[in-house]
């Protein structure tokens, strides 16, 4: 493709993005397809000569965008918000034009600097000190298994360059909420801990692990002959944003010597504003955080924030030296391949300096309110209905709920596949309910009020005998 070629249909596809984003509103928020109905709009094989643009454009219309679950959209509240901006959406295509390396400084220094800017910009908005570094990951499974592997590797010395997991004279344990993200578990299995030494401990009436089974949890494993290595503190556990007693959990961190890592990847961008700050507090003693602008903040997939206390620890953890690698600047500069798994990196970091740069840190505050103050209208008109209950507290911007006597998953169901709005049906402790999450970036007032509407309807309807 030619640059003028380019610039044509690049015209036409930034129309096409702005009109999207403009009737998005009016597309089902659940994509309708049916397994295989994508894939059978497009040829079986690859084309062997150029194909017309317009014929592209038509396909996407008419096969891609149907094919799409608009998390964009304003009566998006399932899972999580997953907001891109469109500031985010041009320094992905900035991104994608400069085609740069992040793996090394002097792959492209812009790349590397653009990104200790904006982690140091971010860590000061959600108040972490600067005796943390940031570091850009893809996501918090990837950087919760980074801390995973850091623990490893402190408690054993460096095992890795022995004998590694398989020649430690005793299992190593790891110990997180009963409510933690299954990242964690993940992470914890991938690092090599082993399933039998994951410890997942009860929560209490509010969802929030329980200190004193954790304490207990730790005695009884050093007791059998184990060694006690990570904790992870969920701060918004994905369920019900439940908020893990970080002091408590620090404390035991520090009197066993264990690593604490803070899952905050929701909460973590509730921490602009500083009236949430006190619901991680504590968090400066921590070994490492990770949460994600990718979900609320407004930057588009993917850019998980990860944070760390000791720097030289995470790249002894991490990095390779072969010879094709090194570079003149080493020892001054910043090698982000070392503080990651992946070597190749994308220059992730335009997406948020485009975001604060052209709305600017206030901005986001405003809308971050906005959705903070729709969760409680929204909980108080459940509280008024004496059919629903809330059933968690309302920390953030998620609200959990179950109708007392309807089908709960068959409502939920009935919403999503109406089309209008989009929430996750889910089960706590057996419980079935639905999270209404709040945060899509133009979800007004009009857009919580139509989710309840739709919900009371779909109980409504649920409940009629048939
Ligand atoms: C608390 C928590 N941790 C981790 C994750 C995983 O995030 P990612 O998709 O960035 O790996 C989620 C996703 O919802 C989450 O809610």
């Amino acid at each position: 493709m030619t640059p003028d070629a380019f610039r044509e249909l690049g015209h036409r596809l930034v129309d096409w993005v702005a009109d999207y984003r403009k009737r998005m509103d009016k597309l089902p928020v659940m994509s309708p397809v049916v397994p295989g109905e994508v894939k059978a709009a497009f040829p079986r094989s690859a084309p062997e000569t150029p194909q017309s643009p317009q014929a592209l454009l038509e396909l996407l219309d008419q096969a891609v965008v149907p094919g799409i679950t608009h998390w964009n959209h304003s009566r998006f509240f399932a899972y999580f918000p997953g907001n891109s901006a469109f500031p985010s959406v041009l320094a992905d295509l900035v991104c994608s034009a400069l085609g740069a390396q992040a793996m090394s400084w002097q792959t492209s220094p812009a790349a590397t600097e653009v990104e200790e800017v904006v982690m140091e910009w971010l860590q000061d908005l959600v108040g972490l000190p600067r005796t943390f570094t940031g570091v850009i990951q893809d996501t918090a499974s990837t950087a919760t298994l980074v801390a995973l592997l850091c623990a490893r590797e402190r408690t054993t010395g460096f095992g890795q360059r022995r004998g590694g997991m398989q020649a430690e004279p005793s299992a190593l344990t790891v110990y997180y909420s009963e409510e933690a993200h299954s990242s964690v578990e993940k992470g914890a299995l991938m690092a090599g801990f082993g399933a039998e030494n994951l410890r997942r401990i009860e929560t209490d009436e509010v969802f929030a692990l329980r200190p004193e089974r954790l304490a207990h949890a730790i005695e009884t494993d050093l007791g059998q002959g184990k060694r006690p290595c990570a904790i992870v503190a969920g701060i918004g556990t994905t369920a019900t944003t439940a908020f893990d007693p970080l002091h408590a959990m620090l404390a035991l961190a520090k009197k066993y010597g264990l690593w604490l890592h803070v899952d905050a990847a929701m909460a973590g961008s509730a921490m602009i504003l500083p009236e949430c700050r006190p619901r991680w507090q504590g968090v400066e003693e921590a070994d490492s955080v990770v949460f994600n602008p990718h979900k609320w903040l407004g930057v588009g997939l993917d850019l998980s924030a990860y944070y760390v206390r000791d720097v030289a620890h995470l790249t002894q953890t991490l990095s390779t030296q072969p010879s094709y690698l090194k570079t003149a600047q080493d020892g001054q500069v910043k090698n982000f391949r070392d503080w990651g798994v992946p070597l190749g990196r994308r220059f992730r970091a335009l997406k948020l300096w485009f975001l604060l740069h052209l709305e600017g840190a206030e901005a986001v505050r405003r809308r971050l309110r906005r959705d903070l103050e729709n969760a409680r209208w929204l909980a108080a008109e459940i509280a008024r209905n004496p059919d629903w209950e809330v059933i968690a507290p309302v920390a953030l911007q998620t609200v959990c709920i179950r109708h007392r006597s309807a089908d709960n998953m068959a409502v939920a169901q009935r919403v999503n596949l109406a089309g209008r709005a989009y929430v996750t049906p889910s089960v706590v402790r057996g419980r079935a309910m639905i999270r209404v999450s709040i945060g899509s970036e133009h979800s007004e007032r009009p857009d919580v009020q139509a989710v309840w509407d739709e919900l009371q309807r779909a109980a409504a309807c649920t409940q009629r005998p048939t």
